[in-house]
């Protein structure tokens, strides 16, 4: 278990970095075992401070925090689940809304950070809309709306915009990225824009920049990130048609990759939360006996637009069907990853230098199946 003190540390957390210690929790892609980690960030040490069994008895396929640390949400089949964490990170299980039956795989979430904290959540099959789930104290209530597609959707991955009132869908099996508008006070769900993403592309993943203006797109099949121009007011979306490679350039062997995730670094410490200095991709090789990569680029502090592709550097396996990677909340430079091939956690961390950057592992924890995607509690 945590000590005291650590424990103490975390109720203090309001984005300070006056801790050593760190808190995460890993889904899994099988079982009812969700598990909370410590980062100690001086020691580098990674560890399972507790193992819980909850009501997910088919997997933690996906995991979101609320806004306020205080809920955490699960996708398992046929259900998304509301857990409260208590202050020792055990998890209470609250509430479920359960899934169509033609419509199981609940595959992923996103929780708003503004009034009134709607979360949204997507199954992953050919033909399934996605859900708004209204949510009272954190709690999932209702789901009291639907995100439209067409018969060729299959969504893989969702993401909000600053003011969580567009909703960004990436459409892996119908090759698109879609547009919603969402209101909160009518909690009207709207169908703004489809955009067809180029031939093999298959969009994965996504994440809108904090200022509004870029949304960045993983290209699952080309194992690319594109990069799409924002109309803050409209929502709506232009490809700029730029794309860098996930994988090395020199690889002409892209189909035996398959890019999985894109978040920003978590700007709670360089005193603009606009402006992200980094944007961080994890990508997976189908051979178990070839690594994956990860890939970071900078970002402009003014136009959010990617500057320079920082690095791309192996990861420890192939990623399995993980590789997922989770900036930390309390360093820019910090992010963890899993991987569902080998079992284990990491923690990396980027280094700067004046001349280039670079990446390494700082912590490594070994788990006996497969972790899906973490969070960072502080
Ligand atoms: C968590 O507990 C389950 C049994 O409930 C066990 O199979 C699993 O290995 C444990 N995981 C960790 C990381 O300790
Ligand atoms: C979902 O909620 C229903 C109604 O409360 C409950 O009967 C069921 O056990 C729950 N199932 C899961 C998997 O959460
Ligand atoms: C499920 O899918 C089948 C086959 O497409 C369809 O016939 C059926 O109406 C669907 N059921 C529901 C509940 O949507
Ligand atoms: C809608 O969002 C705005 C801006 O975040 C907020 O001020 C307002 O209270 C929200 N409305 C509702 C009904 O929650
Ligand atoms: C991107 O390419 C498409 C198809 O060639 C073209 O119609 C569009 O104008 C281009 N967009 C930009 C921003 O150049
Ligand atoms: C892809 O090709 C590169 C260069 O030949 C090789 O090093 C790598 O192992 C290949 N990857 C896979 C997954 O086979
Ligand atoms: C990157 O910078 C470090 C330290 O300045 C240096 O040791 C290393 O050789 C450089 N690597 C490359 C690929 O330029």
């Amino acid at each position: 278990m945590a000590t005291k003190s650590s424990l103490l540390c975390l109720l203090a957390f309001s984005g300070n970095v006056l801790c050593d210690t760190h808190y995460l929790f890993s889904g899994f892609f099988s079982g009812d075992n969700i598990v909370a980690l410590e980062f100690d960030d001086t020691a580098s040490t990674l560890s399972v401070i507790n193992n819980i069994t909850t009501d997910a008895s088919e997997g933690s396929k996906w995991i979101a925090l609320d806004g306020s640390n205080e809920n955490l949400y699960v996708a398992t089949t046929g259900y998304i689940q509301s857990y409260s964490i208590t202050s020792d990170l055990d998890l209470q299980y609250q509430s479920n809304i359960s899934l169509s039956s033609n419509c199981t795989n609940a595959n992923f979430i996103v929780a708003s950070t503004a009034e009134p904290f709607t979360v949204f959540g997507a199954p992953y099959s050919t033909g399934c809309s996605s859900l708004a789930i209204s949510v009272d104290s954190g709690v999932l209530d209702t789901s009291f709306a639907s995100l439209e597609y067409d018969s060729t959707a299959g969504v893989h991955g969702l993401a909000l915009s600053p003011a969580s009132d567009f909703v960004y869908s990436a459409d892996d099996m119908g090759n698109a990225v879609w547009v919603h508008s969402y209101d909160n006070s009518s909690g009207a769900v709207e169908e703004v824009q489809r955009l067809s993403a180029p031939t093999g592309a298959n969009p994965r993943h996504l994440a809108v920049h904090p200022n509004g203006l870029f949304v960045f797109v993983v290209y699952e099949e080309l194992s690319e990130i594109a990069v799409y121009s924002r109309d803050i007011a409209s929502g709506e979306l232009i490809s700029t048609n730029t794309t860098y490679s996930l994988i090395p350039p020199t690889f002409t062997n892209t189909s035996s990759y398959w890019a999985d995730e894109v978040l920003l670094s978590v700007p709670n410490t360089n005193g603009n939360a606009k402006s992200p200095k980094y944007l961080i991709c994890g990508t997976r090789s189908h051979e178990t006996s070839a690594p994956g990569y990860v890939a970071v680029f900078s970002l402009d502090s003014v136009t959010g637009n990617i500057v320079d592709q920082l690095f791309i550097l192996p990861t420890t396996s192939s990623g399995g069907s993980a590789n997922a990677v989770s900036p930390s909340k309390f360093s820019e430079d910090y992010f963890a990853i899993t991987d569902s091939a080998s079992n284990f956690v990491e923690v990396w961390k980027i280094e700067t230098g004046a001349a280039n950057s670079t990446a390494s592992t700082v912590a490594h924890l070994d788990l006996d199946t497969g972790p899906a995607n973490v969070v960072w509690l502080n």
